[in-house]
């Protein structure tokens, strides 16, 4: 099974079908607000359809009743991984696992994740403006402990906070982390990046990877090569 999600960050359907047709296997892919709003879930079933996984990256968060029937319709959608934010509480996050159970087809619900505090929230931000007090990565935790009480199956979150996360909620809730980049790559507008042998050095259980594999020159021998090295034991 793919350690790899590669995010779909394209704006055409074309680039989107370009991209995907150079692997020779199915892959793990995250699909988000952009591709979903512009095309709807018609591209979400094709590519289910074609064999890929999907993380499913639209981060509901809404009043309980409405987050648990949009997930009974995302389970519907047969994606393999959806996630939600987990500041919408913990009626919130229970009422989407029991959305996601019975929209299950064959029993199989999605895999539910929380986003705990957005990468783009400063320790400022945070505590001035939402009026959270106390240390982000402190406010992480507690989410994530809060998401894993509420059922949910782990959190995004960043490389460096993976390990804290594991030893508060334990090894089997997933982290999931984006903020990758080959050392060989460009920033861009991320941050704080870490490479994928980091990632897996920190029991990172999935990488989610956009431009380090989408703007390569070989996306396929990228693509494997991150792979290999999330899978070596
Ligand atoms: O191109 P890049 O590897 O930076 O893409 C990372 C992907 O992960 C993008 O789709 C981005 O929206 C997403 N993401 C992120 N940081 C988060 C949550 C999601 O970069 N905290």
């Amino acid at each position: 099974m793919s350690k790899t999600m590669v995010a779909l960050d394209f704006s055409t359907r074309k680039e989107v079908y370009d991209f995907l047709s150079k692997f020779k296997e199915p892959i793990y892919v995250k699909i988000g607000m952009e591709l979903t709003y512009a095309f709807g879930f018609e591209i979400i079933r094709k590519i289910k359809a074609m064999g890929h996984q999907i993380f499913l990256d639209l981060k509901l968060h809404d009043i309980p009743n409405t987050v648990k029937q949009a997930m009974k319709n995302l389970a519907q959608l047969e994606v393999d991984v959806v996630n939600l934010h987990c500041s919408g509480g913990s009626v919130m996050m229970k009422a989407a696992i029991e959305g996601l159970q019975e929209g299950a087809i064959d029993g199989k619900r999605p895999l539910c994740i929380g986003v705990t505090q957005l990468t783009s929230t400063s320790q400022e931000m945070m505590n001035e403006e939402l009026l959270i007090s106390g240390k982000v990565e402190d406010v992480v935790i507690s989410y994530a402990t809060l998401a894993k009480e509420c059922g949910l199956d782990g959190v995004v979150c960043s490389v460096h906070e993976a390990k804290a996360i594991h030893q508060a909620c334990g090894e089997k809730f997933l982290t999931v982390t984006p903020g990758i980049r080959l050392s060989s790559d460009s920033v861009d507008d991320q941050k704080r990046v870490a490479t994928p042998a980091y990632a897996k050095e920190q029991g990172c259980d999935y990488i989610v990877v956009g431009r380090s594999i989408t703007t390569s020159e070989d996306p396929y021998e990228t693509y494997t090569m991150i792979e290999n090295i999330m899978k070596e034991k």
